[in-house]
């Protein structure tokens, strides 16, 4: 098969980055506007056969990190329903908005904070009062649609950790420092939802509520702030494209006495991937004052019952999965052809390994398809008969497969295979026999 070099020169950022992006994710199958045939539903998305991948692997590396390679971090999946009272608690009822205003010329609503007095539709600086606008879901649980069933739909998936601090305490017999961890949907009525699945009205977050000795929290906060600026940087997200940035007291959230965020440079500028915040005592003691419940621990050294501190490091699942394929994203040039290649990490590529026998004859199919349930037991994989083998090679490209595996005529002789590389394009003969050792190896597994 012919060398294939790619051009290192090539691969700037181009400057239509969110468009390419946004429509490669259409085109290949990573996300769909929600209800599309009727028209599409504002700010909602389906992930499609690439993008739930990519999303679950995004998830999958977080709880790896934050829970299975930790023996201070445990899991935990609540309900998205609940009641108001937990809201009432929280503070979120009463805090939980945004400050909306109407343009007095063309009418549209926008959030007051984010359109510096200035109307982005029309240009008008007319504007009625802000009021503040709750940013949460209510519907009715049951039948009636009375007061007495008013639910909501959890704007953060963090006070399901906080109502469940005595139960996880009592079953796990952890004591601080330890955290509580959850992956889930949550659901805010966004004003302006925007930039693709940047802001949309359901999304999915990864949070973790980890609980310190008070005199303890500065010390831990600055611990979490590095620990997932780090996360970043190990899957792939390039240092020049990320920062910390500290609120000032007049960003802070309610609950909040110190936040701060990993931005990350996105095609409009630095925006929020992930907010680090100290809450202190602030929901332990609101849902104990609401619920009549002790959430404290006891101190075996002081012999002291206190309520614990909580650093919260609280990022978004699918605007974190948008922030790596942006990164990832780069063109450059194979034997005089233009390619588009998603330089993603192994470990979030949406196929590991696709697997192309060289022809549609049948004569092949036996052996490609061994060679893929070998690889199915320890990869994701894909599998293509279509078109020739080099239009194949930048359909993987395009989507971020690491590496495609030939079966040519030679491999029915040999027991070998070619193994591409999506980077280099380097190929290289491997006996079937090492195949998996070969890509546990360069999937840095070994
Ligand atoms: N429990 C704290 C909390 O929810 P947040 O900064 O409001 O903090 C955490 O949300 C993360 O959730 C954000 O950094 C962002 O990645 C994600 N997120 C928040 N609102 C979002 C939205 N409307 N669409 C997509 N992701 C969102």
């Amino acid at each position: 098969m012919p060398a294939e070099e790619p051009d290192p020169g090539a691969t700037e950022r181009p400057a239509d980055l969110m468009d390419k992006v946004v429509g490669l994710c259409k085109r290949r199958g990573f996300v769909f506007q929600s209800a599309e045939i009727y028209g599409g539903f504002r700010s909602t998305y389906d992930y499609g056969p690439l993008g739930v991948n990519l999303l679950r692997n995004v998830k999958d590396a977080w709880w790896d990190a934050m829970v299975r390679r930790r023996d201070d971090v445990v899991g935990l999946d609540a309900a998205i329903l609940s009641p108001p009272a937990v809201w009432a608690a929280s503070g979120h009822l009463t805090n939980f908005t945004d400050p909306l205003v109407d343009c007095l010329q063309c009418h549209q609503r926008w959030r007051a904070d984010k359109i510096e007095g200035v109307c982005p539709a029309c240009g008008s600086t007319s504007f009625t009062e802000a009021r503040a606008f709750n940013l949460m879901f209510k519907t009715h649980a049951g039948p009636l649609e009375d007061e007495g069933a008013v639910a909501y739909l959890r704007p953060e998936t963090a006070q399901g950790m906080f109502v469940n601090f005595a139960n996880v305490l009592q079953t796990t017999r952890k004591r601080p420092p330890f955290g509580i961890a959850q992956v889930g949907k949550s659901f805010r009525n966004e004003i302006t939802p925007q930039n693709f699945v940047f802001r949309t009205r359901e999304f999915e977050q990864m949070e973790m509520e980890f609980f310190v000795p008070p005199a303890d929290a500065p010390r831990w906060f600055d611990y979490w702030l590095d620990e997932r600026y780090r996360w970043y940087v190990d899957l792939g997200i390039p240092e020049s494209q990320l920062r910390l940035r500290h609120h000032d007291a007049s960003e802070l959230s309610h609950y909040s006495v110190a936040t701060a965020d990993v931005e990350f440079l996105f095609p409009w500028g630095w925006d929020e991937l992930e907010g680090i915040a100290n809450r202190t005592d602030y929901d332990l003691k609101a849902h104990a004052a609401a619920s009549g419940e002790r959430l404290e621990v006891f101190d075996q050294a002081s012999g002291d019952r206190y309520v614990p501190y909580v650093i919260e490091p609280a990022a978004g699942a699918t605007r974190t999965m948008m922030a790596f394929l942006l990164a990832a994203y780069a063109e450059d040039e194979i034997g005089g052809e233009a390619r588009s290649v998603l330089r993603l990490d192994p470990r979030l590529a949406p196929y590991q390994v696709a697997v192309l026998p060289l022809s549609k004859k049948e004569t092949l199919e036996p052996l490609a398809r061994s060679v893929l349930t070998l690889l199915q037991r320890h990869f994701t994989c894909d599998y293509d008969v279509t078109q020739s083998i080099g239009r194949r090679y930048r359909r993987q490209d395009e989507v971020g497969t690491p590496w495609c595996v030939t079966v040519d005529f030679d491999s029915l002789e040999d027991a070998s295979v070619t193994v591409r590389d999506r980077d280099t394009t380097d190929q290289v003969r491997v006996a079937i026999a090492d195949l998996v050792g070969e890509l546990d190896r360069r999937a840095g597994r070994e």
